[in-house]
């Protein structure tokens, strides 16, 4: 079994045993837990970033869990996270087990690599699932008042990306109708991701993102932002069926943000091609980071 494969059965195995990975639950510190040894094991020091979630009233404390290279400049940096808690009472496999796994395998990959270039920082994100995503919101504000946001080049999400109706999706840094200004140097990261799957004949379709997820705060604060998606509850196009195969007027995730979110609802083929894109990301971009300049 391919590494990733193992990660979602690991998280899988804590849902059972914990129902769910909601933030601030017994479920969740499991999954940082995991996590943590995991990047121990691929020689990658990690960091708690504690933080208050105020939901309507209710206060509680969390953690983003942070993970850099040793090597590389720290005034210029690029980011690559995902979401590591997921709704109450369901096992949260595609949302977002999936990035989690997805971005634990990049960052294993090139924790093996003795020479890095390029300063490249992991953030496994606590408490996404709220109206808004606190710990990513928390993390770009705490960089804003430190002054320290200007050293972050690039940041890309990865949230769902096992999806069992799935398209092949990168954030589309040219929609018109987005909702917030994005960001100049947007494209290059979709142009990059572009590239990756035309030079492997892979189809894939631009995607509409101004969602609420952990891009958010870093489009706000103008750092040049893009991601993978591979569809939750929004319905598969004619053309979109044609492209990919799947079933047409169906929703991409059927079992979004339902206790069915499990193993046997994700599409693992699916799984192996973006994690492809998101480690072959993350080991180019630390060695050669001409193509997001
Ligand atoms: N943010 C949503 C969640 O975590 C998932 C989602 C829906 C999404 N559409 C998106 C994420 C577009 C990124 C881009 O539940
Ligand atoms: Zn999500």
């Amino acid at each position: 079994m391919s590494r990733v494969h193992g990660h979602l059965q690991e998280f899988q195995a804590m849902a059972d045993e914990h129902g769910d990975r909601a933030a601030g639950t017994p479920g969740y510190e499991a999954a940082a837990q995991y996590v943590e040894r995991q990047l121990e094991s691929a020689g990658l020091d990690s960091t708690r970033q504690y933080f208050t979630v105020d939901d309507d009233g209710e206060e509680f404390e969390t953690f983003n869990i942070i993970a850099e290279t040793e090597q590389g400049s720290d005034e210029e940096v690029i980011m690559l996270g995902a979401h590591l808690d997921g709704v109450p009472g369901g096992p949260g496999i595609n949302d977002n087990a999936s990035g989690a796994a997805a971005l634990l395998e990049a960052a294993t990959v090139l924790g093996a690599q003795d020479t890095v270039t390029n300063r490249i920082r992991f953030a496994w994100w606590g408490a996404e699932e709220f109206r808004r995503p606190h710990g990513s919101r928390h993390y770009v504000r705490d960089l804003e008042e430190e002054d320290e946001l200007e050293s972050v080049l690039a940041y890309v999400n990865v949230d769902m990306v096992a999806s069992t109706n799935p398209v092949i999706g990168v954030y589309d840094a040219q929609a018109a109708d987005a909702s917030m200004d994005i960001p100049e140097g947007s494209v290059k990261i979709m142009r990059f991701f572009a590239d990756y799957f035309d030079a492997r004949d892979q189809p894939w379709v631009a995607t509409d993102w101004d969602m609420a997820s952990d891009q958010r705060p870093f489009v706000r604060a103008d750092v040049p932002t893009g991601g993978l998606f591979t569809g939750s509850g929004e319905r598969k196009s004619r053309r979109e069926a044609d492209v990919f195969g799947g079933t047409a007027k169906a929703p991409r995730d059927p079992n979004y943000h339902t206790p069915q979110d499990d193993l046997d609802n994700v599409d693992l083929e699916t799984l192996d091609i973006m994690t492809g894109a998101i480690t072959h990301a993350a080991t180019t971009w630390a060695r050669d980071s001409s193509s997001l300049e």
